[in-house]
């Protein structure tokens, strides 16, 4: 890898990178159209720096996707981070209504975070749905019929679902920036915390999930469609 490749390359080639990122802030999922040079510059780091701790990070427990087909891709996808969503946002939503009632009088951030927080479940439930329902169904079928895979039938459901994932981006930057990055303050309580931790692991796994669509399945039907 080179200082001028794109930050998403890093994750796709290595999936440790995205917790180096994820620490400086740099979008990898939505975002990682930029050289790390270009990212680097943007947040103010030195780019050598960087450079070495993303050759350094420790690799990703996580299994090596990569070479997994659009097939395995949905299956996989569904099958971690479809299902965390789908049990972590309602909990949030409980966990997020019992520290706004003990604390948004003392921290005024809270009830902003929690409308921007609702917004996101919104948007998020919905998403997931249309995947498993119609585009990742679609995905399946086109590539057991294989034929030259003609993949461009997903060309117009991958365009709605990346425009989603930006949208999802969004919100999850104006919460980071609402909790003050995730750093629970000084008054505030285990429950308080446990919120901030969770939110902040949402965060994360929200980010490696657009990022595996993006930047892995969504491509690979592109490539199936030539
Ligand atoms: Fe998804
Ligand atoms: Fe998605």
């Amino acid at each position: 890898m080179k200082m001028t490749d794109l930050v998403k390359s890093f994750v796709k080639n290595d999936s440790g990178c995205a917790a180096v990122f994820e620490e400086l802030n740099i979008d990898f999922c939505c975002g990682g159209d930029v050289s790390l040079q270009t990212a680097c510059l943007e947040q103010g780091l030195k780019t050598d720096e960087v450079y070495q701790r993303l050759m350094e990070s420790p690799t990703s427990d996580e299994k090596d996707i990569s070479a997994l087909t659009p097939t395995e891709l949905t299956t996989h996808i569904e099958s971690t981070h479809h299902i965390y969503l789908k049990e972590a946002l309602p909990r949030l939503t409980a966990l997020m209504e019992k520290v706004c009632q003990a604390h948004s009088s003392r921290h005024p951030e809270l009830k902003p975070l929690q409308a921007v927080f609702e917004n996101l479940r919104a948007d998020l439930e919905p998403h997931l749905l249309k995947e498993e329902r119609v585009l990742f169904p679609l995905i399946r079928k086109l590539e057991r019929d294989s034929l030259g895979l003609k993949m461009k039938a997903a060309e117009g459901p991958v365009r709605v679902m990346r425009q989603e994932h930006d949208r999802v981006g969004e919100l999850l930057k104006q919460m980071r920036i609402l909790a003050n990055g995730y750093v629970t303050p000084d008054d505030g309580c285990q429950s308080f915390q446990l919120l901030y931790t969770e939110l902040k692991k949402l965060e994360e796994d929200t980010h490696l999930h657009s990022h595996k669509e993006n930047n892995l399945l969504f491509p690979a039907t592109r490539r199936g469609a030539n």
